[in-house]
C-alpha cells in the first residue's frame, strides 16, 4: 500500500455523517456504513455500523467519513465528542501539562474533547488514519475558538501508545492490567 501523499490528487473527500444523513436519508446512509471493513480487526466496525447514526442524531458525537473519490467506498472515519476527564493523583503528567489542563480543584475533573473512534479501511493507504486525525484536530480547534476548552483525550490499547504519541498525545496513567490507556494532548 502507498502512503498518503499530500502533493498528489487527494483521491478522497471528507464528509460529515450529518451531511450524509441530510442528503441520502437514514436507510441509504446506513447501507453505506455497513460496508465498512476496518483494515485491522477492531470494535470500530461495530461502532460505525450500529452506533454512529444514533449518536449523531442525539448530538452526542460527530463522525467524519473519508470517501473514495468515486464516492463508493469508505476509506475510514473519525468520531469526536465531549467527555470530561478525572485526573488521578498518581498520573504521569508533567506539572506544566497539569497546570494547562484547567483541572477543577474541588473535583479533580477537567473538561475535555474526546477522539472516540479512529479507523481506516482495508482499501485505504497507510497513513490515512493520520489524515483523519488531522481532520478531527482541525474541527476541535475550531470548537476551541468558538466555545473554549484546550484538552483532547482518548482511550487506547497499549500497542497504540507510540502511534498516538506521534500525534502529540501523552499517557495520563500507566495501566498494567490490560485495560484501555488514557491519553491527552493540548490544542
Ligand atoms: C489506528 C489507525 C487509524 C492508524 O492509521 P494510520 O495513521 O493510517 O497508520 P497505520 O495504519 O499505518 O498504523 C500505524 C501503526 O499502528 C499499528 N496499529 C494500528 N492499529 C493497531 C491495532 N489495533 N493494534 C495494534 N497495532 C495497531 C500498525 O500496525 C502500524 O504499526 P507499524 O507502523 O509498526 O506498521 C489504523 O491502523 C486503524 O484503523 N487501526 C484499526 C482500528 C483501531 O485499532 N483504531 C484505534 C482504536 S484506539
Amino acid at each position: 500500500m502507498n502512503h498518503v501523499d499530500p502533493t498528489q490528487d487527494r483521491g478522497y473527500s471528507i464528509v460529515s455523517l450529518s451531511t450524509l444523513l441530510e442528503y441520502l436519508g437514514e436507510e441509504k446512509t446506513s447501507n453505506i456504513l455497513s460496508s465498512f471493513k476496518s483494515h485491522m480487526e477492531s470494535d470500530t466496525e461495530m461502532f460505525l455500523r450500529e452506533k454512529a447514526i444514533e449518536m449523531e442524531r442525539r448530538d452526542i458525537s460527530r463522525t467524519y467519513i473519508g470517501l473514495s473519490s468515486d464516492g463508493i467506498s469508505i476509506l475510514g472515519y473519525v468520531t469526536v465528542s465531549i467527555k470530561c476527564l478525572r485526573v488521578p493523583d498518581d498520573n504521569c503528567l508533567s506539572n506544566e501539562a497539569l497546570e494547562k489542563m484547567n483541572i477543577d480543584g474541588a473535583t479533580g475533573i477537567a473538561q475535555s474533547y474526546l477522539i472516540g473512534q479512529l479507523s481506516r479501511s482495508k482499501d485505504s493507504p497507510r497513513g490515512f488514519g493520520s489524515v483523519l486525525m488531522e481532520v478531527a484536530l482541525r474541527h476541535l480547534t475550531v470548537s476551541k475558538s468558538a466555545v473554549g476548552c484546550r484538552l483532547v483525550r482518548l482511550d487506547c490499547y497499549e500497542e497504540l501508545i507510540p502511534y498516538y504519541g506521534g500525534h502529540g498525545f501523552r499517557p495520563i496513567t500507566r495501566n498494567d492490567d490490560g485495560t484501555l490507556n488514557q491519553m491527552m494532548r493540548l490544542i
